[in-house]
């Protein structure tokens, strides 16, 4: 009886190694309209893909531009998917209960991995293809640190050296973060650093910069194209990066046709949208052709790109050494306040789901990260597993949508990403639990400052 769910379900919906999915879903030809051109950085042309080569291997810059519904997942990368996929779909029975909710409310628990999160799925990916290519050594960027640490262990697996630059205040706010990235073989760096001239440009100007990730963006774009046998690989925003995060959904999906249910709303965070696309983006076909499903992404209040920002043309990253990309940003200078959820500080927000937000195809939500931090009190109080900060996120969604159903007494099936636990991510809590966590919303001024210097394309 433990395991058995109110309708006598399942209370974890398995699939088989069989059963996991042995395509990725890519949502390009299925966008009501193609996405806007990427431009090149300097000249502001239409990029080629040939200018993607310098940081980028062109299995990965074929995927981003690929209009195939589904692209092979290779048999050597089902075989690394196997250490940790499928993932389970739990029901969250014991929040259902305590919240008195008549809705239904499951997660898809991405926390399983060994970084602790769904970053992974893309990191073994791009360490893959790249290896393929003859690159020796991957720079990245890391906020929170799952990102880096995802990455540390994929270029371990598959053998590759990897330098991570980490925005300083994550840097400061989560050591371990860093020594396990250290454990898989990774050098680890506080950005902004002396090392690259677009780290030395923002500390010239603020010795104590707290960094973002921007500006981490730049000084590993930079240590790549500077240095032979060096590639980027960055770990969400990009079309190939959700392309390889849908094995998420797909077997959610899975899950669910196992259930005999649909849901009815989907849940998750943003920070540059790989894991809520990921989730999300294998049911977006379905609401398409008229399904009745909500699809909403929650990021913070301090960096509420879809909610506060434009839908326009900018760069990538705060140096102008990424392409430019149109999406709603708040402006490539913009530095958000350090908020303790590092994986949603990020300027802009992916162009595919930008479009879709722009479509009205999905919602978007923001939030202060105290009521954030009740959310996942709740959740660990009710579930056991302490969400990583960025997670709560869609969880504070999730239990104000379950306290609406209670109140029209709807029984609706609400799902989440469970995008990554928050081990690593204590000393978050400690600020919590101990009052001293501040609440950040960005003035519509400042927002209007940095936007001051958008690209004119
Ligand atoms: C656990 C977790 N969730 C979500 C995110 C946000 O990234 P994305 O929007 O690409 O999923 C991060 C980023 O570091 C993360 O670590």
């Amino acid at each position: 009886m433990e395991n058995m769910s109110k309708n006598g379900k399942e209370k974890k919906v398995l699939l088989t190694e069989d059963e996991m999915p042995k395509k990725w879903y890519n949502i390009n030809p299925d966008l009501p309209r193609p996405l806007d051109p990427p431009r090149h950085p300097q000249t502001g042309e239409i990029l080629r893909p040939e200018d993607l080569a310098m940081i980028f291997p062109m299995a990965l810059i074929e995927q981003e531009v690929s209009q195939e519904r589904y692209i092979d997942i290779p048999s050597e990368l089902l075989e690394i998917y196997r250490i940790w996929r499928p993932t389970p779909l739990v029901r969250a029975e014991r929040l259902e209960n305590y919240l008195e909710t008549p809705a239904k409310i499951y997660y898809k628990n991405e926390s399983v991995s060994p970084p602790g999160s769904h970053k992974p799925n893309t990191a073994v990916a791009q360490a893959y293809y790249n290896k393929k290519e003859g690159t020796l050594r991957l720079t990245t960027e890391t906020g929170a640190g799952q990102w880096g640490s995802a990455l540390a262990f994929a270029c371990n697996l598959i053998g590759l050296e990897l330098t991570v630059y980490m925005v300083r205040v994550s840097y400061e706010q989560k050591p371990y973060r860093k020594i396990m990235m250290e454990v898989w073989g990774a050098e680890v760096l506080p950005s902004p650093t002396n090392r690259t001239s677009s780290g030395r440009g923002i500390l010239e100007k603020n010795p104590n910069s707290p960094g973002s990730l921007g500006i981490a963006i730049s000084e590993a774009v930079e240590d790549a194209v500077k240095s032979e046998g060096t590639k980027y690989s960055l770990g969400s925003v990009l079309n190939h990066v959700i392309l390889h995060q849908t094995i998420v959904g797909l077997e959610t999906k899975k899950q669910f046709e196992k259930l005999g249910i649909y849901p009815d709303v989907l849940v998750g965070c943003v920070g540059g949208g790989s894991n809520f696309g990921g989730f999300a983006f294998p049911f977006v076909p379905d609401k398409l052709k008229g399904k009745d499903i909500r699809i909403v992404a929650v990021e913070p209040l301090a960096c509420p790109s879809l909610t506060k920002g434009p839908y326009a043309y900018d760069y990538g990253d705060t140096a102008k050494m990424a392409p430019i990309v149109k999406m709603y940003t708040l402006g490539h200078n913009f530095v958000p306040p350090p908020i303790h959820a590092g994986g949603l500080r990020y300027h802009g927000m992916a162009p595919q789901v930008s479009l879709l937000h722009n479509e009205g195809i999905i919602e978007a939500v923001a939030y202060h990260q105290n009521p954030v931090f009740e959310a996942a009190i709740t959740f660990a109080k009710t579930e056991g597993i302490i969400p990583a900060p960025e997670t709560a996120h869609a969880i504070r969604f999730v239990i104000d949508e379950a306290l609406r159903c209670r109140e029209s007494g709807e029984e609706k099936v609400i799902a989440f990403n469970f995008s990554g636990h928050g081990h690593f991510d204590l000393s978050a809590y400690e600020a919590y639990l101990g009052g001293k966590l501040e609440d950040y919303e960005y003035s519509d001024e400042k927002i209007k400052e940095s936007l001051k210097d958008l690209p004119k394309v």
